[in-house]
């Protein structure tokens, strides 16, 4: 993946950092994830990529946040489902839902069968864009946000905040770009998704977000990894 699509991708970064377009109609055809529609082998190693990327991220996520008590968390997005399958292990109380699109439902069931928790998952394919299973009491979505400009964010904590009930809650899980010119980890991270026309945000980006979609911004936990969890409420 690094030395096909995104190597391609990167071959554009000049062009992309002086205009402000991402990189993904000239390099792939059409929008990142309309690509990998189409492309169902190579969704399929995305979400393996995906894997080997955001896995060291996921015991400090489960370290950070208190899952206990809750009764049902939905990973939107969930892609393979390693998030999901590790919360499940660790809280055998709580019932999980990975919604993502159906090129990866199958890597997610075989990861639940992997791990022991199939019967507590449900693998529910769909798109975001259009709308999310109601009822859970947690919606998780760990860099899911960032692969997407203001507009489409919104409509998905949108679809996110019609599906919550009352007491219901919303946990981003990305990097925030701290304050000041320093170097972090999270302003890299920013070119890559400039490619792909998504971005990372500002805590007060995150705030604007989280309003434009009728939510609250409660707080923001940091972990021991360079994600932050920003739980979200209804006002
Ligand atoms: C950057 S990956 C993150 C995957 C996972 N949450 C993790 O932390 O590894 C983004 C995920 O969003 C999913 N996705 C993209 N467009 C989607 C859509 N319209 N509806 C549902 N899921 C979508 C992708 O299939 C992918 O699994």
């Amino acid at each position: 993946m690094v030395g096909s699509e995104f190597y391609h991708l990167w071959g554009q970064l000049l062009s992309s950092v002086k205009t402000g377009e991402d990189a993904t109609r000239i390099t792939l055809g059409s929008s990142f994830f309309e690509y990998m529609t189409r492309n169902p082998e190579r969704h399929r190693l995305y979400d393996d990529c995906m894997r080997a990327v955001h896995d060291p991220e996921t015991a400090p996520m489960l370290a950070a946040y208190d899952f206990s008590g809750c009764e049902t968390v939905m990973d939107v997005g969930g892609g393979n489902g390693s998030l999901l399958g590790a919360l499940l292990c660790k809280h055998p109380e709580v019932q999980g839902i990975l919604f993502d699109l159906p090129s990866v439902a199958e890597s997610a069931r075989q990861t639940m069968e992997k791990l022991g928790v199939s019967s507590r998952c449900v693998i529910s394919p769909g798109s975001f864009l259009e709308t999310v299973p109601a009822d859970a009491d947690i919606y998780l979505l760990r860099h899911v946000i960032h692969d997407w400009q203001d507009e489409d964010a919104v409509t998905i904590l949108k679809n996110c905040r019609k599906a919550m009930k009352a007491g219901s809650r919303i946990l981003i899980a990305e990097t925030v770009i701290p304050a000041g010119n320093g170097f972090c980890f999270a302003k890299w991270l920013d070119l890559m998704m400039l490619l792909v026309n998504g971005r990372e945000r500002t805590e007060p980006e995150f705030r604007n977000l989280f309003s434009q979609a009728g939510l609250k911004l409660q707080r923001i936990l940091p972990t021991s990894h360079e994600i932050s969890i920003l739980e979200g409420v209804i006002p």
